[in-house]
């Protein structure tokens, strides 16, 4: 079998598409904003950030960027995301992740307005979609949902195996596709004999962080496999936690690295917060 490739700019654009047209019908109501907040100088980061911009613009949505040094306090940092909590031009608060060491990752999540959390990070919003609410969904899980809903690809009943058990990526994957009636198991670094779960996958979810980690030799003929990865190879060349040739040998969809799972992130980033936007119309 050779996989079909789920392409995340196809998906993208036409969510994109879909969500300029909507910000038009809303203009005389509201023009969503989001706000993103970087600290420091990590040139990924920055790289992120201005990918967010520019998709932002894209489809209608406003958006401000604060920077600050990396060396600014923790309270500053609150405080600016405050003022953004009580700004109505603002919808949307993204504050850039990771942030330098003397500053508190949790506090700064927990700071954000859960009605303006569209990262989907706060505690609160984590607690809704583990109980099956209305929540911000975090944005990379939520993409690849919609990736798979794209294709027709049925999850109800399927086995969906998550490699990767991180609070952005691994974990809500799990929950998501539990949502949707998989029966979901999580590996990760320490799983014993991976190769035994992975091999009755319907479902792979590779969230690892290990540059071709999975082979053909992890995967079931006809399973569909999504890439979260993205690493640099030592060539210097992009690539994902499967090894792209060999699996898609085997696998019945596969998403590519890049442009699979990478531009649906931001993509999911500015549907929340047009999705902010609208509860905030009088
Ligand atoms: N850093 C890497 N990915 C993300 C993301 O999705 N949101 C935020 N806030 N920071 C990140």
């Amino acid at each position: 079998m050779t996989a079909s490739i789920i392409s995340g700019k196809e998906v993208a654009a036409s969510l994109r598409n879909e969500m300029k047209q909507e910000v038009n019908e809303l203009k005389d109501l509201i023009t969503p904003g989001l706000a993103v907040i970087l600290v420091g100088d990590n040139p990924a980061s920055r790289s992120y950030v201005k990918g967010k911009e520019k998709a932002s613009a894209e489809v209608g949505i406003h958006s401000e960027l604060t920077e600050m040094p990396a060396d600014i306090s923790e309270h500053s940092l609150l405080t600016k995301v405050e003022e953004y909590n009580q700004n109505p031009a603002i919808h949307g608060i993204l504050v850039q992740l990771p942030l330098p060491d003397h500053i508190s990752e949790k506090k700064v999540i927990e700071q954000i307005s859960p009605e303006k959390d569209v990262d989907g990070f706060h505690p609160i919003n984590i607690g809704r979609m583990m109980t099956g609410q209305d929540a911000f969904l975090p944005c990379t899980p939520f993409g690849i949902l919609q990736m798979l809903k794209y294709k027709n690809i049925e999850t109800e009943g399927k086995h969906a195996v998550v490699i990767g058990r991180s609070n952005i990526v691994g974990k809500p994957i799990g929950q998501l596709l539990l949502n949707e009636n998989a029966t979901v198991t999580y590996c990760h670094s320490r799983t014993n004999d991976l190769q035994n779960y992975t091999l009755q996958a319907d479902i792979i979810i590779a969230a690892t962080g290990k540059a071709e980690f999975i082979t053909k030799d992890h995967v079931k003929e006809g399973a569909v496999v999504i890439d979260v990865g993205m690493n640099r190879k030592e060539d210097g060349k992009l690539c994902g936690d499967v090894a792209f040739e060999e699996v898609q040998e085997k696998a019945s969809y596969l998403t590519p690295v890049p442009g699979g799972v990478g531009p649906m992130t931001i993509t999911m980033l500015l549907y929340n917060t047009l999705q902010s936007a609208k509860a905030f119309i009088k």
